[in-house]
């Protein structure tokens, strides 16, 4: 495990699910973490996590917004000093079919997920910049960035465009040597989330995880420790799916051969 020792991690929707577990992670691995949420109760909650408050700031923030993303970056630079590590987490998935669907739900979910990554990363990018820091930006997409699911369309269409957004920043920002990374998650168990998933849905995506378990916020945690390290200095403009192999086909077909033996 990497030592982030003096890293200043900014991390948003760090107040459940993936993003307490990225928060978590590199807080273990000595960095300084500043968590970011626009839910403050659940972001209070999440105190009994760290232990030592002299290493954690947690800040409300709308990543909707450009100037509470501004407060959010002065506020964790005023603690810990220049930001090293963003972690653009925060994101919100409702389900509701395109006939059914207002334009306020798929404005929330274009403002959040793709508006959101947009002014979390420009932000930390400037200050990197400014600093001449060789900083790593950490997207958060998603299986559904590739793989449409009814009810998905603002989602789906979200999820597309962070892919997007992170390569594009990734050569943009390549001679500052900062690193822009997407990790794209499968089905991740949350509690304490702010978008619900029915249990209908879970049961039956599950079949479909080749590694036949659902993923952890600590298996997105890790693989978002990697391409912060030095050994992920070379990677940048990647996509990195951690999804038990979701993303590798349809793994809940049958064998299509009605009689396999007749191959033997
Ligand atoms: N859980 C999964 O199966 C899964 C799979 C693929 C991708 N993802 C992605 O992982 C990320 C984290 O999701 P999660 O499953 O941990 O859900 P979650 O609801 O537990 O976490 C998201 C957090 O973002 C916060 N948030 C929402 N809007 C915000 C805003 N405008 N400003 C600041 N904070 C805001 C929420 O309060 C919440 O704490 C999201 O981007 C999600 O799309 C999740």
């Amino acid at each position: 495990m990497d030592d982030f020792t003096g890293h200043v991690v900014f991390v948003t929707g760090a107040a459940s699910g993936i993003g307490l577990g990225i928060a978590r992670a590199f807080y273990e691995t000595g960095a300084n973490v500043v968590l970011g949420d626009f839910r403050p109760e659940t972001l209070d909650r999440a105190r009994a996590d760290f232990p030592d408050p002299s290493r954690v700031s947690f800040q409300q923030v709308d990543v909707r917004d450009e100037t509470s993303v501004a407060a959010f970056l002065r506020a964790g630079e005023d603690a810990f000093g220049p930001a090293t590590v963003m972690v653009a987490n925060a994101g919100v998935y409702p389900n509701t079919p395109v006939l059914e669907m207002s334009p306020t739900e798929w404005d929330q979910v274009m403002e959040t997920n793709v508006r959101g990554v947009f002014l979390s990363c420009q932000a930390a990018a400037r200050s990197m910049v400014a600093h001449g820091t060789p900083g790593k930006l950490i997207t958060i997409s998603s299986g559904a960035s590739t793989s449409g699911r009814r009810g998905a369309s603002h989602y789906c269409a979200s999820k597309a465009g962070v892919v997007m957004f992170t390569k594009v920043l990734a050569m943009e920002l390549a001679e500052h040597k900062i690193n822009v990374n997407c990790v794209s998650p499968g089905l991740v168990e949350v509690s304490d989330g702010f978008s619900a998933i029915s249990t209908d849905y879970v049961t039956v995506l599950k079949q479909s995880i080749p590694w036949g378990r659902i993923g952890q916020p600590a298996d997105i945690a890790n693989a978002v420790l990697f391409l912060a390290s030095p050994a992920a200095e070379f990677i940048t403009g990647a996509v990195l799916a951690v999804d038990g192999g979701s993303s590798a086909g349809r793994a809940h077909l049958p064998l299509s051969s009605p009689t396999p033996e007749r191959h033997s």
